[in-house]
C-alpha cells in the first residue's frame, strides 16, 4: 500500500509508516499538483500546510485515509471526505501541552513587551521606560473553550494566580469547579476579564466568536490571544479595537490567512504574533507524528480509527 505525506512529519512517525507501506514525501504540492499526485496513494498524512479540497479527494482514487498529524481538520474538506467513504482521523492528544506553554508565553511575553523590548535594545537602545509592563497575578483571564488545551492553559494561569472564567456549552460544572473556573457568557467574560484566550475549533458557532459586539463591551486595555484558529477572533474588529484604544494589546499566533502578510494586525506595535507555532516543540511533532502513523496502519490494516 502507498502512503502520500504531503506536510513535513517527524522521523519517528515516518519509520512506522515504512515499516509497512511504500511511503512517499513530497512537501510544498500546489492544489494543481496534488490532484495529479494523489492518484493511487492508499492515505494521506498532512499537518496544516496542506488544503485538502473537494477537488483533491474528487481527484483520489485509491485514498481510505486522510490522517492529520496535530488538532484541527479545518484544513481538510470533510463532508467531501466523508461522501467518498475516506475516513478523515486527527493527532489530537499530543500537541496540547505545546499548544497551552505558547498561550502561556505568549500571554507573559504581551504582558511584559518582551518581543518590543528585544528588538529596541538590539536595534542598540536602551529604553527602559518605554517598556513598562503588567503583573499577571490578580487579573481575571477569560478562557473560551475548555477543552484539552483551554483547561491546561487554566491549570497554568491558575499557578499564576490569576482568576479564571470560562465558556464552554460541553463542559459540567463539576469540570469547571476542578479547573477552578467561573463559567460564564461569552458576553459576561468580554464585560469582566483582563486577557480574554481562545481555545475552539473553528466551526460556524465560533467564527466570529469575538466581535465589534464583544469588543465593544471589554474594559479598556483588555488584552486577547489567539492560539488557536484564525477566525474565532474577527481579525478586522480586533484591529478596529486596537486602533480605538480599547484593546490594549494581542497575541496572536494563528491568522485567517496563513501567511497573513495582509493582516491589519502586523501593523500595530502593542500586537505580538507567532508563525503558527503552537505545536512547533520537538516532543509535540514527535507525539503526533507517531500517533497519526498508528491511526494509518491501524486503518489500513482493517482495524479501527480511534480519532475519526
Ligand atoms: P478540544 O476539542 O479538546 O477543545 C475544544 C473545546 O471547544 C471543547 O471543549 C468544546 O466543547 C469547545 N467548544 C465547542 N464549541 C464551542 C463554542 N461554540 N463555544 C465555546 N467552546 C466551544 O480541542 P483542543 O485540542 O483544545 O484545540 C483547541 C484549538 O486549538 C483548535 O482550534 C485547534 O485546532 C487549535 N490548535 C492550535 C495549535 C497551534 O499550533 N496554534 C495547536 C494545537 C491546537
Ligand atoms: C493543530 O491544529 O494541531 C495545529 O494547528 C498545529 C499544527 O499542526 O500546526
Amino acid at each position: 500500500m502507498k502512503v502520500l505525506v504531503s506536510d513535513s512529519l517527524s522521523n519517528e512517525g515516518l519509520e512506522i509508516l515504512k515499516e509497512h507501506f511504500n511511503v512517499d514525501v513530497c512537501t510544498g504540492l500546489s492544489e494543481d499538483e496534488l490532484v495529479e499526485k494523489i492518484k493511487g496513494y492508499d492515505a494521506l498524512v498532512i499537518r496544516s500546510g496542506t488544503q485538502v479540497t473537494q477537488r483533491i479527494i474528487e481527484a483520489a482514487d485509491n485514498l481510505k485515509i486522510i490522517g492529520r498529524a496535530g488538532v484541527g481538520v479545518d484544513n481538510v474538506d470533510v463532508d467531501a471526505a466523508t461522501k467518498k467513504g475516506i475516513i478523515v482521523t486527527n493527532a489530537p492528544e499530543g500537541n496540547m501541552i505545546s499548544a497551552a506553554e505558547h498561550t502561556i508565553a505568549m500571554m507573559m511575553a504581551m504582558s511584559r513587551n518582551i518581543p518590543q523590548a528585544n528588538a529596541s535594545l538590539k536595534a542598540r537602545e536602551w529604553k527602559r521606560n518605554k517598556f513598562m509592563g503588567v503583573e499577571v497575578k490578580g487579573k481575571t483571564l477569560g478562557v473560551i473553550g475548555l477543552g484539552r488545551i483551554g483547561s491546561e492553559v487554566a491549570k497554568r494561569a491558575s499557578g499564576l494566580e490569576m482568576n479564571l472564567m470560562g465558556y464552554d456549552p460541553f463542559i459540567s460544572e463539576k469540570r469547571a469547579k476542578e479547573l477552578g473556573v467561573k463559567l460564564a457568557t461569552v458576553n459576561e467574560i468580554a464585560k469582566e476579564a483582563d486577557y480574554i484566550t481562545v481555545h475552539t475549533p473553528l466551526i460556524k458557532e465560533t467564527r466570529n466568536i469575538l466581535d465589534d459586539e464583544q469588543f465593544g463591551l471589554m474594559k479598556k486595555g483588555v488584552r486577547i490571544l489567539n492560539c488557536a484558529r484564525g477566525g474565532i477572533i474577527n481579525e478586522e474588529a480586533l484591529a478596529r479595537a486596537i486602533e480605538s484604544g480599547k484593546v490594549g494589546g494581542a497575541a496572536i499566533d494563528v491568522f485567517v490567512e496563513e501567511p497573513p502578510f495582509g493582516s491589519p494586525l502586523l501593523n500595530f506595535d502593542n500586537v505580538i504574533v507567532t508563525p503558527h507555532l503552537g505545536a512547533s516543540t520537538q516532543e509535540a511533532q514527535v507525539n503526533v507524528a507517531i500517533d497519526i502513523a498508528k491511526e494509518v496502519v491501524s486503518v489500513l490494516s482493517g482495524g479501527p480509527a480511534k480519532n475519526a
